[in-house]
């Protein structure tokens, strides 16, 4: 915790020192369940809590509030409170670098400040359902949506509030962009998991645990099904991640370059508030687009001198090199035609076609701005890195004759204005 910044400290212990007065209140305002349905639900808890799939640092899929749910409607906001706090304190997860945390490797405060998170969330959205007349139970549950709704809407507002203010301390992030990209994000995610959160409470309230617990082996069955998916997308980008690799073990002064290129479309993409989709296919085009180079002399890659005609003729085949390789990988197909472009010029003189202003695919021309502003900044084999000031200076310049006057524009605006950590760091090792 020391090496937290001053604020951050006074935040999470504020949050620890506010749990710990609420669970009070919640102790002496609710009665405490039956023991053995309170320690089946810190079992359900924990093991729900343990199997969150991670796509990233940031972005993870969980069905840890179906239980929440059911624990707030079967055991009330006491228990709902002790089951859900210690299933998150004792889960045992695996993190996106394959490393396995448990409360024994986690530093305390992190483990208290997670609990402590959940006493909060849980217990004030129980007592928000418990404020409504109507039960999961009942059919006018279903004619008064609200009592769902608040309940829900309760949870993820505290839940966002916590995490995005824990965030903007750390990362120095706006609060509320943050905070709306995770809430609006979440709240059709909750619904549907909500769902299945009545689902096993109905099934508790009417054939009771046993078959509650039948319930669980589809849930977990279908879980297993979805971390498979998520693992062979990674095998996938690893995959990728590997052939870019290739291409720079032949060049020493593009090490990294891929990478990069793949870093910044995929920042830039979302600034201009690309979809998902198109932000995917720049991130895996950035990744290969020199593949070709395979194909290319090393002794012509290298050479530290200026090129004969012979040899930038063979140089300007490596988009279309790069295609012919990957033709046959399903996967790839959306990102081909970026990559076959990426040297097209606006004003029409570029490789490997001559295309022309709206002639040249979107993604490939923001490929062209990304990779000749990471060219700029980086060491080449005939020139050393130019100063940020005069890359950026080129890209304006060369706005409406070399790149596309709209994201050039656009992606100078990005780097001069963004508060993003990993952009300015980026920046800043240029
Ligand atoms: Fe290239």
């Amino acid at each position: 915790m020391n090496q937290l910044p001053r604020i951050a400290k006074l935040y999470i212990v504020s949050i620890i020192v506010l749990a710990v007065f609420f669970s009070f209140f919640l102790a002496i305002n609710f009665t405490m369940p039956n023991v053995y349905l309170l320690l089946l639900f810190i079992l359900l808890s924990f093991l729900t809590e343990s199997l969150t799939i991670r796509f990233s640092n940031e972005a993870a899929v969980s069905i840890s509030f179906a239980t929440v749910f059911s624990a707030i409607v079967i055991l009330g906001p006491l228990g709902a409170v002790i089951s859900s706090s210690l299933g998150i304190m004792l889960r045992y997860v695996k993190t996106p670098d394959g490393v396995l945390r448990h409360v024994f490797n986690t530093p305390i405060y992190k483990i208290l400040f997670n609990g402590s998170m959940l006493i909060i969330y849980v217990g004030v959205s129980s007592i928000v359902y418990y404020s409504f007349d109507v039960r999961v139970a009942d059919p006018l549950f279903y004619n008064n949506f609200f009592a769902l709704f608040s309940t829900i809407v309760t949870y993820l507002l505290i839940n966002t509030i916590i995490i995005t203010g824990l965030f903007t301390l750390l990362q120095n992030k706006n609060f509320f962009s943050l905070f709306f990209s995770k809430f609006l994000w979440a709240i059709p995610n909750l619904l549907v998991i909500a769902i299945l959160g009545i689902f096993i409470s109905l099934l508790y309230l009417h054939y009771g645990v046993l078959i509650m617990l039948l319930f669980f082996a589809p849930l977990l069955f279908a879980r297993h099904s979805f971390q498979l998916y998520v693992d062979l997308k990674n095998y996938y980008m690893q995959t990728m991640a590997a052939l870019a690799n290739a291409v720079e073990a032949k060049d020493k002064y593009t090490k990294g370059h891929s990478e990069r290129v793949a870093f910044l479309a995929e920042e830039f993409g979302k600034y201009i508030k690309l979809n998902p989709k198109q932000i995917n296919v720049l991130r895996k085009a950035g990744l290969l687009h020199d593949i070709g180079k395979i194909g290319i002399d090393d002794s012509i890659l290298n050479k530290p001198a200026k090129l004969t005609n012979q040899e930038m003729l063979s140089i300007k085949d490596h988009p279309e090199l790069g295609v012919k390789i990957l033709k046959d990988v399903n996967f790839l197909k959306g990102v081909h035609e970026a990559i076959l472009h990426h040297h097209e010029r606006y004003d029409g003189t570029g490789y490997p076609h001559g295309l022309s202003g709206k002639q040249i695919p979107f993604n490939a021309a923001i490929l062209t701005v990304v990779d000749a502003y990471d060219a700029m900044t980086s060491d080449r084999a005939y020139r050393s890195a130019l100063p940020l000031q005069e890359s950026i200076d080129i890209l304006k310049q060369e706005a409406g004759f070399q790149f596309h006057p709209y994201i050039a524009e656009k992606f100078v605006e990005m780097i001069t204005t963004t508060t993003d950590e990993k952009i300015i760091n980026f920046k800043q090792t240029v």
